[in-house]
């Protein structure tokens, strides 16, 4: 024990006149590398007394600790001094400049998406994926809009050559989280879809929804309203009132728009709900009969909601921002102007 501590008081001194990283490493070896001072120590223990052991091996351990730490702060103050070399020698580096850096951020369709994901989460809600590139028979087919149907007009994409298509609205994944979970289930599906649409300041070929579906025994419309409610509260920060509309989707019985109170004028009337004191948000209803059997899901047993909130009106709104293009354009000078709040 007496040696050891001997030992610890000449490798303290040592350590204090090592002039550089090299020297440091050799002082490394001699004492804690494999044929170190103390790492022998350390071998050697077991011809020690049984009663001796456990003592000299604590204390064995604390200087090998200590040891190690005072190397590693050694190697500190070396790669300190090291750059304050370096920057003593530059003259063209003025640190009290301010930084110019530009520091980015998430786009506002990413923010919003993110907002939406933890507010319906909070809700007991899962998230899901679904697919850019879609099967027909997915996108259409198992929503009730069979070939020829009027409603595929208004839906009008892109064709793959293989058949597919480029998804025309997040209800392309009903089917497959039917199938998926069965019932009951809640849960919400964000994506990108693509239309064929004639583009202006208020439409756009690709677009961002977020889908949503609670499936259980007993389920009703105010179930969606009451949902609805509380996700507007959460995003605008106040009581926002909703309300119905009949809208035909042929995948929802009864079918509604959701308009809300208009969150700028409270509903007095302005000049973003023309005047209106509304402002349509999205379509939803009860999920068709057809719907849920094409999922695997008995209708006379269980009731559905969905609905599919397009995120760009949604972003436009919540961020100021006065014309779609702009969402997808990646103009940094414009989007970087959206007021996140
Ligand atoms: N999928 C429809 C659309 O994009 C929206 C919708 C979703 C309507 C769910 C009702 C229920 O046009």
């Amino acid at each position: 024990m007496v040696e050891l501590d001997e030992i610890f008081k000449k490798a303290k001194a040592e350590l204090n006149s090592i002039k550089d990283t090299a020297e440091l490493n050799n002082f490394y070896q001699q004492y804690l590398g494999k044929t170190g001072i103390i790492t022998q120590s350390l071998r050697n223990m077991k011809d020690l007394p049984n009663e001796d052991k456990k003592t000299f091996g604590m204390k064995l351990n604390s200087v090998k600790n200590e040891l190690f730490i005072l190397i590693k702060n050694k190697e500190k103050s070396f790669e300190i001094e090291k750059i304050e070399q370096k920057i003593s020698k530059t003259k063209d580096i003025d640190l009290t400049t301010p930084c110019q850096e530009k520091r980015g951020s998430l786009h506002p369709i990413t923010i919003l998406q993110n907002r939406l994901i933890d507010i319906f989460l909070s809700m007991g809600f899962t998230v899901e994926d679904g697919n850019e590139i879609e099967t027909e028979y997915n996108n259409f087919e198992a929503v009730n809009i069979p070939k020829n149907h009027p409603a595929r007009d208004m839906q009008d994409t892109f064709y793959l050559e293989n058949g597919q298509v480029l998804k025309t609205h997040t209800s392309a994944a009903q089917n497959r989280i039917m199938r998926k979970y069965g019932a009951p289930l809640k849960a919400i599906f964000p994506g990108r879809c693509f239309r064929n649409e004639e583009l202006d300041a208020s439409h756009e070929n690709t677009f961002f929804q977020i889908e949503g579906m609670m499936i259980d025994k007993d389920v009703s419309v105010a179930n969606l309203i009451y949902f609805m409610e509380e996700m507007l509260k959460n995003v605008f920060q106040k009581e926002i009132k909703v309300r119905l509309r009949p809208g035909f989707f042929p995948f929802v019985e009864p079918g509604f728009e959701l308009d809300i109170s208009c969150p700028y004028c409270d509903g007095r009337g302005c000049r973003v709900c023309k005047h209106g004191g509304w402002i349509e948000l999205c379509p939803c209803g009860m999920i068709h009969p057809e719907v849920l059997k094409m999922g695997g899901i008995d209708p006379e047993e269980y009731q559905g909601f969905a609905f599919g909130l397009g995120f760009s009106r949604l972003a436009m709104m919540t961020y100021d921002i006065t014309e779609i293009r702009l969402l997808n354009s990646g103009n940094i000078k414009a989007l970087s102007q959206a007021k996140i709040k």
